[in-house]
Parts: C-alpha cells; structure tokens; sequence
C-alpha cells in the first residue's frame, strides 16, 4: 500500500497521544488549534501544491511533514521549547520507528524545523510548501480575532490565496 507509513502513524499510539496532549493544552486557546483538522489540511494542501508546480515530491514525505510539523506543540506550553525544535525531535523518532530511510528522515526534519521561517533560496522545495501551506490551512479570512493574531503582529499583510 502506497500510503501505509503515513497509515502506521496515524495509528501509533505514540503519535495519538502527543495529539491528545496538544488538545488539552489548548482547551482555552482562542486562537487556531494544532489538531489533527490543521495536520491533515496542511498535508493535502503542500500535495495540491506540489503537484501544481510538478515539485516531485513523494506524497508520503509530503504527508509525513504534515502530519509531524507540529507535534511537539504541547512541549511549547508546557516546557517553553520552541514547537518547530520539538516537533523535529519527536518526528525523528516516530519516523524512525515507522522506516523512514536517514535521507528521507532528513528531509523531512529539517522541513519541520523550517516550517516557520521562508529562508529563501536555500530551503528545500518540502520546507517551501509546507510553509505555504501551513499558512493557507487557516482560515484567516473570517477571522475577527486576527489584528491580535501573532502571525500578523510583523507587519505580514493578509494574503490569503496566493
Ligand atoms: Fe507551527
Ligand atoms: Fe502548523
């Protein structure tokens, strides 16, 4: 089965339980939740993307990206790590457990740990489109609590489809 690593995590009590934590964190959070409707809309979005602009990315790296980007989320309010740094060290970890070879696992982790950051040219075409569609996933557009929202507090002007 072409997906059957993304099935595995999916599956992993591991993975459901830094799921769960996240949930409870963010039981009085007004803002955007990092629930598994974000991970999955960021993992289809990047594959929509990716095929747009015939990147050639597997969609099982794709989704591994998506699914992990922000797993580490609960340690950012429980222990003040910041989440990209976290979640990069439990995706090395639940990647590692489900097969995914060292490149793979490398691609992946350093896309999850860029997922904040548009570096550039140097950044990877997995680290490019899983920032854009970590942005698209949300739907600011409705949003009446967004002038307070930190992804707008730089400046960043509200383009929402791009
Ligand atoms: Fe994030
Ligand atoms: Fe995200």
């Amino acid at each position: 089965m072409k997906m059957k690593r993304i099935n595995d995590i999916l599956n992993d009590p591991e993975y459901l339980d830094y799921l769960q934590r996240i949930l409870t964190a963010e039981n009085d959070r007004i803002y955007c939740c990092h629930d598994m409707e974000h991970f999955i809309g960021v993992s289809r979005i990047a594959h929509i993307i990716s095929l747009e602009e015939n990147l050639d990315i597997e969609k099982e790296i794709i989704y591994a990206a998506g699914l992990l980007h922000d797993i580490g989320r609960f340690m950012e309010y429980e222990n003040g790590i910041d989440h990209a740094i976290a979640s990069r060290e439990l995706a090395e970890g639940i990647l590692t457990k489900h097969s995914f070879t060292e490149a793979e696992r490398k691609e992946i982790t350093s896309a999850i740990e860029n997922h904040r950051n548009r570096v550039g040219g140097t950044t990877s075409p997995l680290a490019d489109i899983i920032y854009r569609a970590d942005k698209l996933s949300r739907n600011c557009v409705l949003c009446d609590i967004r002038t307070t929202c930190k992804r707008f507090q730089n400046g960043e002007t509200a383009v929402f489809i791009y």
